[in-house]
């Protein structure tokens, strides 16, 4: 890890001794940011939590980080605080190992097996939003992110929505993702940090038991799928190796999905007019469970999709570091050097998005198109080889969600708009409250 002096030439604010940036960045994030890059330009250094980054902002800087193309930027490296909890995960490695890795999972996400998961998602949903309250005001963070848990016991794991032992397993994981973003990084007894370890250990007990009866028996879940992946060499996981990879998947595919679906249910309640779109567009489906040519045809909904994404990313900062020196925009960045790139703050920069803080959905349509305006100006799912791998199926899942909901249920939104946490993990400040009234 290069010192401070090693990245004297590099402008940035005055650190205060020990913490530096930490709890300015921590306390406002995007407002933080945005005035570093007018102060400081779109290459400045600052000191989170004990380590000197170098920031590259802006959508160049996201493409040449991402798309990596002379081999410099290691992911394992930049997600390093991840690896006592998901180590062996595709974001916990580089270069040729995660090509290889990367290509077996992609097996898993064929898109019969996808075509799979949406009966089992269907069917999951029907069931959870039946139990939601209707006419009294409920939170709905807590409430998407249960069903979003039980959802994925049913679609990732093949277990039954409300068994004693997705229950055990759904707590093992909220403890590993707390334990992923916790400040005391040591496993110190009872502290976030203790409990994910023991989540992590209490899952890879549980799965390993059942992967011999998944390899025997398959099964149209990810977790049995990830079991019998074959890349096109024949290539497949280890026990290991499949526990490893599972830990990381359902962790990726988790928050991401809950908070997006609130900043959208947020929006829909705040702008009537979309709602109504969207009801219109819903209303528009076959009715019956939704095949590809339905959830094809909700590009309204997509457009709204893609507009909380670029508002609200789950994922607004991606960390790397420098295997080796580079230079970038007249400054040379030692090897060593953690990276920061920031496409939450590129995404709400009035040369790519007109308006950036203004929800306008229609920003993605044909004529205005504005997320092509830089091949990296719209990256909530990163980009390159490391880019989600999970795009089309949370795409799918939020198409269903929202025509599940909005066939037989309404959305009023309790007091003003909400304001986001945007750290470690976005959601609503104070839950947001809702009230779904019933058509
Ligand atoms: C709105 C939803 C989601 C968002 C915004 C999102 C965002 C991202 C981003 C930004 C990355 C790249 C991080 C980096 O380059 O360092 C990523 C990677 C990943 N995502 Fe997602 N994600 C979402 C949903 C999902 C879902 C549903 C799954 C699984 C079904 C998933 C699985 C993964 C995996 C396994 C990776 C690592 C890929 C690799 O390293 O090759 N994600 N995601």
């Amino acid at each position: 890890m290069p010192t401070k002096a090693a990245l004297s030439h590099i402008p940035g604010p005055p650190a205060t001794p020990i913490i530096g940036h930490t709890l300015t960045i921590a306390r406002d994030s995007y407002g933080t940011q945005q005035d570093y890059i007018q102060r400081y330009g779109p290459v400045y250094k600052t000191k989170m939590l004990g380590v000197w980054r170098v920031n590259l902002c802006g959508a160049d800087a996201l493409e040449m980080v991402l798309l990596d193309r002379d081999r410099i930027f290691s992911s394992e490296g930049g997600w390093d605080a991840l690896k006592r909890i998901y180590p062996g995960g595709l974001l916990l490695q580089d270069f040729d190992h995660h090509r290889r890795n990367r290509r077996i999972m992609t097996a898993a996400f064929r898109a019969n097996a996808i075509r799979d998961y949406r009966v089992r998602m269907t069917e999951a949903m029907e069931t959870l939003l039946e139990d939601w309250p209707v006419g009294t005001p409920s939170c709905f963070y807590t409430a998407i992110k249960d069903l979003t848990l039980r959802m994925g016991g049913a679609v990732f794991m093949g277990l039954p929505l409300d068994g004693d032992l997705a229950q055990r397993v759904n707590r093992a994981i909220q403890d590993e993702i707390r334990a992923s973003v916790a400040v005391i990084r040591r496993p110190v007894p009872f502290t976030p940090m203790w409990r994910g370890v023991r989540g992590r250990r209490f899952l890879r007990e549980t799965f390993r038991k059942l992967i011999p009866e998944r390899r025997a028996n398959g099964g149209d879940d990810f977790f049995s799928q990830m079991c019998l992946a074959r890349d096109e060499n024949g290539e497949s996981w280890s026990e290991d190796e499949i526990l490893d990879q599972f830990n990381l998947l359902i962790m990726a595919a988790h928050d991401t999905t809950a908070t997006t679906l609130s900043v959208m249910i947020a929006a829909l309640g705040q702008h009537p007019q979309w709602q109504d779109r969207l009801i219109a567009e819903v209303n528009g489906l076959a009715d019956g469970p939704l095949d590809d040519g339905a959830l094809a045809q909700m590009t309204q909904t997509n457009n709204v999709f893609r507009e909380a994404l670029r508002l609200v990313p789950p994922v607004p900062f991606i960390p790397r570091l420098a295997t080796r020196d580079f230079h970038w925009k007249g400054f040379d960045v030692p090897a060593g050097t953690s990276i920061a790139l920031n496409p939450g703050v590129t995404m709400l920069s009035p040369e790519l998005f007109s308006q950036p803080t203004v929800f306008d959905p229609d920003r993605f349509g044909p004529d205005r198109a504005e997320d092509q305006r830089h091949k990296f100006a719209w990256t909530p799912f990163g980009g390159g080889a490391h880019k989600c791998i999970g795009m089309h199926f949370s795409t799918l899942q939020v198409k269903l969600f929202v025509a599940t909901l909005l066939r037989n249920r309404r959305i009023r939104l309790q007091g003003s708009a909400p304001h986001w946490h945007r750290m470690p993990i976005p959601k609503p400040k104070g839950g947001l409250p809702v009230i779904l009234d019933r058509v």
